[in-house]
């Protein structure tokens, strides 16, 4: 804001951005939001997308038309919802807390074209998508072929150690030197080494290439099975982020069915998480260093749990 001499923030439906008050004032769920005050003003755009919520403008595979017309519908928000001066737009590329949702890269493409005709700043928040988690690419936004001006980062940075980070285009880092900014914690010395460890081993490991591997395998596993389960709405993620979508007979969105596949998977030694606007995406997002031998294991314990989870469902 302080580079662009604005607070208006453009943000995604469906989005999640951390606990602050300012990145709680950019969330797009109200479950993640308990208050509507915010530092900052904040519009939201209706990325697409084929779930299974009407937050989301509703995609099917491979329209790149669609894609584009909804990054269109950028260029009208900000002409009608905005003053037009607007400092950033921020997104994840994959949506993590959202329930991993992908944005299309012809989305992406579409919105960064947007925001170049009046110089709206691009933040990828890659939080969950850095560091070769989705596979294909060392960021998430990578795919789209975009650069954005900034990115946020910081789960897979310090490996559990607490470190986030960020990094901009020189001109907007520094536009901030004018200005004090400091923090108890900052720049913590464990932190920074352990984080420089990290990402050593992860280059030198290269587990983006294990991520794609193994979180490729994963996803025609659960593909497979997904065939002949009837709760299962849609596999979807890419790399190590994958995500079971949960449905009801009519399609419609089965929390219980994810806690209880959760809970089988739990009882079988695997740990995976929940998430989505509908509490109902199974969220499968293993360390990098998976091994494709533990991914079988999982993978075993998926279809068994799949299993448990279809017949309870059946009983009702
Ligand atoms: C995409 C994304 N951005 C930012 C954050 C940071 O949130 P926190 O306030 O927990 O640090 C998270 C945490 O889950 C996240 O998933």
């Amino acid at each position: 804001t302080q580079h662009r001499r604005s607070s208006e923030v453009l943000a995604m439906r469906g989005s999640y951005h951390g606990g602050s008050f300012a990145t709680m004032g950019i969330t797009g769920q109200s479950t993640w939001r308990p208050t509507s005050r915010s530092s900052l003003d904040v519009t939201y755009a209706m990325p697409p997308h084929h779930s299974y919520s009407s937050l989301y403008g509703r995609y099917e595979k491979d329209d790149p038309e669609f894609a584009k017309a909804c990054a269109d519908d950028l260029r009208n928000l900000i002409r009608t919802a905005t003053t037009g001066h607007v400092a950033a737009l921020i997104a994840e590329p994959v949506q993590g807390v959202g329930g991993f949702i992908e944005l299309p890269p012809e989305y992406i493409r579409g919105v960064k074209e947007v925001l170049d005709e009046t110089g709206i700043l691009y933040i990828s928040d890659e939080v969950q998508t850095a560091f070769g988690r989705t596979g294909s690419h060392f960021w998430g936004i990578g795919e789209s072929g975009i650069e954005p001006d900034m990115i946020t980062m910081a789960k897979g940075l310090g490996n559990g150690l607490s470190i986030g980070a960020v990094m901009g285009r020189a001109e907007l880092i520094d536009s901030m030197s004018g200005k004090l900014h400091l923090a108890t914690f900052g720049g913590n010395h464990v932190s920074t080494a352990g984080a420089l460890a990290n990402l050593n081993f992860i280059l030198d490991n290269d587990l983006q290439r294990n991520a794609d591997e193994v979180g490729g395998y994963l996803k025609d596993r659960l593909t497979k099975m997904a065939k002949d389960s009837p709760i299962v709405g849609e596999v979807r993620g890419r790399g190590l982020m994958l995500a079971l979508e949960m449905v009801g007979p009519d399609g419609e969105p089965n929390p219980p069915a994810a806690v209880r596949f959760l809970q089988a998977c739990k009882e079988r030694g695997v740990l995976v998480g929940k998430g989505g606007i509908g509490a109902n995406a199974v969220r499968i997002s293993p360390p990098l260093t998976i091994t494709r031998e533990a991914a079988e294991q999982a993978a075993n314990a998926f279809e068994e749990a799949l299993a448990v989870a279809g017949e309870a469902a059946k009983v009702g």
